[in-house]
């Protein structure tokens, strides 16, 4: 076994259940973040500090925050919460939040969709609201999202994410996230990709996040991985989605993605039979199908 580990940060809280209708209370939330806690995750992105109009599953934000934060005192855990606009920035300082998630499309029809506004606006929003928190001594970090595809524009260029790319850097962000957003892309996209921003970006400064909607995530994160980058978000049960990508389906289960680094000595601190028993438990209280095939898998056996 080699001795590389990879970081992963559980993305489930929030994008996770931010495309769910149906409300679930704050208590299986909570209940749903003390597991993951238990597992070994030591990055949760909590929740989004976003207008109830945009997501209405995340209404309890102040709360559920305020909870994981109590729940995780004295304990070395990471809760980074996804900010939209400085309204978002103002409820994370409030909630005495240490890491803030800024995001920002590279594809212009998301952007709209999304956040109601272009790629350009989306990036001085991002760049006001990173500044306020690098004020405070708040971590930021970035997300670009659509770097294959938009549902609504098409094909995106390496060009316009190496943009997105360098715009968040450049603003302070110490990571930025590769969205996949509609879950669409394949190693050769990612091969393709990265060979266009690995030319100036240096590569401890990425992070895969890949949506499965066609089943090539694991296999991305895979030829991530082989290409150099060792941050990876993921969701338990393969839950999460976008309202704004309709289709899309879930990140990558984090089972999955732990079950395939387990297995090649890539140490990942978590422990696998706990992750198991999490997604069954969240799949059996939402009352959907386990979205990991080696989750499902393992809980059968
Ligand atoms: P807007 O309508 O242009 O903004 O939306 P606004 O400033 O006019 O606000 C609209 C209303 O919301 C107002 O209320 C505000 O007060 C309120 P009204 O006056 O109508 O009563 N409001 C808020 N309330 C609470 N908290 C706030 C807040 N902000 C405004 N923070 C805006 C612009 C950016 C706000 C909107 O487009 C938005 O919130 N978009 C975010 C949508 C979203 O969260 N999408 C999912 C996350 S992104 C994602 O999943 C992709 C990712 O996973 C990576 C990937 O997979 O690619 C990250
Ligand atoms: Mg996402």
């Amino acid at each position: 076994p080699g001795t590389d580990s990879v970081k992963i940060l559980e993305v489930s809280p929030r994008d996770g259940l931010q495309n769910i209708s149906n409300p679930i209370p704050t208590s299986a939330k909570l209940e749903f973040i003390h597991r993951l806690i238990g597992t070994g995750l030591r990055n949760i992105e909590t929740t989004s500090f976003v207008s109830p109009k945009w997501i209405p599953q995340l209404a309890d934000n102040k709360q559920v925050f305020a909870s994981a934060l109590e729940m995780t005192r004295g304990q070395d855990i990471n809760l980074p919460v996804l900010v939209p606009n400085m309204k978002g920035m103002e409820q994370a300082i409030e909630s005495q939040a240490s890491e803030v998630v800024v995001f920002a499309s590279a594809s212009e029809g998301f952007s709209r969709e999304n956040t109601n506004c272009s790629v350009e606006e989306a990036l001085l929003r991002a760049e006001a609201i990173v500044k306020v928190a690098l004020q405070k001594g708040i971590r930021a970090r970035g997300v670009v999202s659509c770097i294959f595809n938009c549902p609504y524009d098409g094909p995106t260029k390496p060009g316009a994410v190496l943009n997105v790319v360098r715009r968040f850097l450049e603003m302070g962000c110490y990571k930025v996230g590769l969205g996949d957003t509609v879950g669409v892309g394949t190693p050769n996209d990612v091969d393709s990709l990265l060979r266009v921003l690995l030319t100036e970006i240096p590569v401890e400064k990425l992070a895969g996040h890949f949506h499965d909607t066609y089943g090539q995530a694991i296999s991305n994160v895979i030829k991530s991985y082989d290409m150099g980058i060792r941050s990876f978000d993921s969701s338990v049960a393969g839950l999460g989605g976008c309202p704004y990508a309709k289709g899309a389906k879930g990140n990558l289960a984090t089972e999955d993605m732990v079950y395939t680094f387990e297995r090649a000595g890539v140490q990942t601190g978590i422990d696998l039979a706990k992750l198991v028993e999490t997604g069954e438990w969240i799949s059996k209280t939402l009352n959907i199908p386990n979205g990991s095939r080696a989750g499902a898998a393992l809980a059968a056996k």
